[in-house]
């Protein structure tokens, strides 16, 4: 008699779909019901089909499709408390108390709250006669599981987000083509990739394509960093290399804190250099496509242990996020996961490198 729910939260990204399929196959394989919820935590609020059952057959020829099938929503409803308990009880009038939130570290934040605020939410359903106080004793605790859908992989606690890899490997297969038309022309390219505040994306990129030089949002970028790229460049070019390639993360920043982005990098290659650059930002094609087999398969774990953790669930349990760490599948504490993700966004924000390269740790 446990019902769960999974839905897909914030910025899509591959593999989701994988994760959404693992968790409802798990499910129904230990005799649970399983929903899907529609467009996020306003499909919660909104309820009706947005919230519906799922089967074996519902997540059949999905492992491979990018996005989410399920949709993704902001949502400003459930910011309220007003939209909280519509939501609570569209769950409760289908008997969901186990929720699989797949998102980043806002979507997760929002799930815990919702978690600590279940009682008192119930009480005033109660009070108001919109539950039965049978309902109240019988869904008195609501269970959570976070699962981190991010091509960032900006979550700590974690080795790797589902959508990382498959980003990773689109990136890189742009850069890989850019470099022959570079080859031909002898032209220098600034990519500009994704990843919000985290330069993933970017520094793993720069050693699988041998960029010639990089900006991430964690390295403090030195003061005459126009000289160092300069320089870094002709000794290539002298040295025989045809094309450079610039990789810029969004979320670089020079020691003032003002954005590095590609055009600032392109004005001082054209202006010291005269080379033939060009700008390429690859934008969300990065979130797009199917996904790698590293990230089904990784999905297919957490979306798995993610069931198993929601049945295993007590009264006392805290909630957690599945993560991976080294080869194993994990369960973690997920608002130390979450605390120790915002610590790395503050510090980054007061521009200490040091204190978030240190808390970023192994994700
Ligand atoms: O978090 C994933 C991400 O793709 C970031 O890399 C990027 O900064 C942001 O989302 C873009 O968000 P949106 O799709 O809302 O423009």
């Amino acid at each position: 008699d446990k019902g769960l729910a999974v839905f897909t939260s914030g910025g899509d990204s591959q593999g989701m779909n994988a994760a959404v399929r693992a968790c409802v196959r798990m499910a129904i394989y230990l005799g649970c019901k399983a929903y899907f919820i529609r467009e996020g935590y306003q499909g919660m609020v909104d309820g009706g089909e947005y919230i519906q059952e799922a089967n074996w057959a519902s997540v059949s020829s999905i492992i491979h499709r990018g996005g989410t099938i399920i949709g993704s929503a902001r949502c400003k409803d459930f910011r309220e408390r007003a939209g909280r308990l519509k939501a609570a009880n569209n769950l409760i009038q289908r008997g969901i108390t186990n929720l699989v939130v797949i998102g980043g570290d806002g979507s997760l934040t929002g799930a815990n709250l919702f978690r600590q605020e279940w009682s008192s939410l119930l009480e005033e359903l109660l009070k108001d006669g919109t539950i039965t106080e049978e309902q109240r004793k019988k869904f008195d605790v609501l269970h959570i599981v976070g699962l981190v859908g991010s091509i960032d992989n900006d979550f700590c606690g974690t080795d790797m987000t589902i959508g990382t890899d498959s980003a990773l490997h689109r990136i890189i297969e742009a850069i890989d083509a850019i470099s022959s038309t570079a080859y031909s022309h002898q032209r220098t390219f600034i990519m500009e990739v994704m990843g919000r505040h985290c330069g993933y994306l970017a520094i793993s990129a720069a050693i699988a394509t041998e960029a010639d030089y990089l900006f991430i949002p964690e390295e403090p970028v030195p003061l005459n960093w126009q000289e160092l790229i300069c320089q870094k460049l002709t000794q290539e070019r002298s040295a025989g290399q045809r094309l450079n390639i610039v990789i810029v993360a969004e979320g670089a920043m020079d020691r003032e804190g003002n954005p590095i982005t590609a055009e600032h990098v392109k004005k001082v290659i054209d202006d010291r250099l005269k080379h033939d650059a060009r700008i390429t930002v690859l934008g969300h094609v990065q979130r797009g496509g199917n996904p790698s087999a590293f990230d089904r398969i990784l999905a297919c774990r957490m979306g798995a242990e993610a069931t198993l953790a929601l049945m295993e669930a007590t009264e006392e349990s805290v909630p957690v996020v599945i993560s991976l760490d080294g080869n194993q599948a994990v369960r973690v504490p997920l608002m130390e996961c979450v605390e120790r993700t915002q610590a790395v966004a503050k510090a980054m924000a007061e521009r200490r490198w040091a204190d978030a390269v240190k808390l970023r740790g192994r994700s």
